[in-house]
């Protein structure tokens, strides 16, 4: 038999599209920026309107302050205690938008266009997450109930690492206590292929400063004898990869656990157009680390990455100057069993080694979060399978996947559960970047299958 959408739960939330959308734009228009201090408001603005549509969806809300943003607890325990639980989780935080003169439409105006809905946070998460709200409120409308117990858990500081979420399950272990999480936060392998995705990078992130001269000075008076802190920055940065695409650091890649066979075979399976990737980024050539594919590459194989670099004049014309200072964002992507506080380590032992003389340099840790790998199985991913299924009227494929969700490790630490990662992005979707969207249909099939999974999970159950 193939599995279908309950005809009640898809009546409604057809009926509900158009109402849907409005209420997604509304989310849409907050600018929940959580790296910014000055969208602190906002932040709060997100969790409150979001606390206040679970309320309107039959649950018990409320906001619980952290050390950062705030995080909403949603809860409806209408099933009893001993029916299962099942945990959503999400973030209504989003990237910031700059450079906003790259947006066709404003990044806080959502507009669709093509079927596309364009805004900050449109996939990432705001969208992922509210269509699970509104599979909740379909239930609460159509029958009253849900068939298991649920808990929403939506945080504001994903895009900043989660600082302060992995206390926040500890602090409230007890209360979190569940079955299972669902997390939307992901992209599917292609349009019209739902995915469930079996693996997450972690990452250490890390600042590196180095400073020279106490203060800028002319390039003509000292340059040749003074050591410039811009060229040492580059030469430790050049020493973190070898000539092969390898990351260069001690120790670096000791941890590292060969892929499971069964997931690499999987993998080999999926229609993969490495032209056809390139091509969309619009880079002239692909490179990283040789002997894997673009792949292997990206869901396999921890990385090196400078995410930012900053020295000397960067203004308008020339300025002859030796700066004083140098400063460099990096980040590596980790795979499983690496531990982001080891990798902390032995990168400031690295570059403590490479330093040049005549500057010093200092590396300062931003945040971390481990890998995850999934064991794949059980009630909540057969459950994800019958889903996503019904909803796209094709089975799921498993994917991995190149981007980090930090919390992931933690809720199956922490609480002891399982998480089943069902996303319902697309390639090309632009997260993080200018002109981010979701599709329009792959919000309403996400919705509809996160409605038929409560159902299948249940019934998984029994
Ligand atoms: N939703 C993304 C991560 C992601 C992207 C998962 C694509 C699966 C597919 C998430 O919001 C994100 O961007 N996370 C950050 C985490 C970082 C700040 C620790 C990331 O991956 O850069
Ligand atoms: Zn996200």
């Amino acid at each position: 038999m193939t599995a279908t959408v309950p005809a009640d739960l898809d009546a409604w939330l057809a009926a509900q599209h158009a109402r849907t959308m409005d209420e997604l734009f509304a989310f849409l228009r907050i600018p929940s920026v959580s790296a910014r201090s000055e969208h602190r408001a906002d932040c709060r603005a997100a969790a409150q309107w979001l606390a206040d549509r679970l309320t309107h969806a039959g649950f018990t809300a409320a906001l619980h302050d952290t050390p950062g943003h705030p995080v909403v607890l949603g809860e409806w325990r209408g099933a009893g205690p001993d029916a299962p639980t099942l945990l959503v989780y999400g973030h209504y935080d989003v990237q910031p938008a700059e450079p906003l003169e790259l947006w066709t439409s404003p990044a806080f105006e959502p507009e669709v266009r093509d079927g596309r809905i364009y805004a900050r946070g449109s996939v990432d998460d705001k969208g992922q997450l509210y269509l699970h709200v509104k599979a909740l409120e379909a239930h609460l409308a159509v029958r009253g109930t849900l068939p298991v117990n649920v808990i929403v858990l939506a945080e504001g500081e994903e895009e900043v690492g989660s600082e302060h979420l992995e206390a926040f399950l500890e602090t409230h272990k007890e209360r979190l206590r569940c079955d299972g999480v669902v997390i939307s936060d992901s992209t599917m392998f292609a349009p019209g292929i739902p995915s469930i995705l079996s693996s997450l990078r972690g990452m250490a992130y890390l600042q590196i400063d180095v400073q020279g001269a106490s203060t800028d000075l002319h390039s003509g008076m000292y340059g040749g004898a003074v050591v410039n802190p811009a060229m040492a920055l580059a030469r430790i940065l050049a020493t973190m990869h070898d000539d092969h695409g390898r990351v260069a650091i001690e120790g670096f890649y000791d941890a590292v656990q060969a892929w499971p066979d069964a997931v690499r075979a999987q993998m080999r399976t999926l229609p993969f157009d490495e032209e056809h990737f390139r091509a969309e980024t619009g880079a002239p050539a692909l490179g990283g680390e040789a002997g894997y594919s673009v792949l292997e590459q990206l869901w396999t194989r921890p990385t090196c990455e400078v995410n930012g670099l900053l020295s000397g004049y960067t203004g308008e014309g020339a300025k002859t100057v030796l700066p004083a200072v140098a400063m460099a964002k990096v980040s590596f992507r980790l795979v499983p069993d690496q531990d982001p506080k080891v990798i902390e380590r032995l990168v400031a032992a690295h570059v403590a080694r490479v330093c040049p003389t005549g500057v010093t340099a200092t590396v300062t840790a931003l945040h971390g979060g481990r890998p995850w790998r999934s064991e794949l199985g059980g009630p909540l991913h057969d459950a994800g399978v019958v889903a996503l299924e019904a909803a796209f009227g094709r089975a799921p494929v498993i994917t991995g996947e190149g981007g980090s969700i930090p919390v992931v490790g933690d809720f199956e630490r922490v609480l002891g559960a399982p998480v089943l990662l069902m996303g319902f992005g697309l390639p090309g979707e632009n997260a993080h970047a200018p002109d981010e969207w979701i599709s329009e249909e792959n919000f309403r099939q996400g919705a509809r299958a996160a409605a038929t999974l409560l159902d299948a999970y249940a019934a998984a159950q029994r």
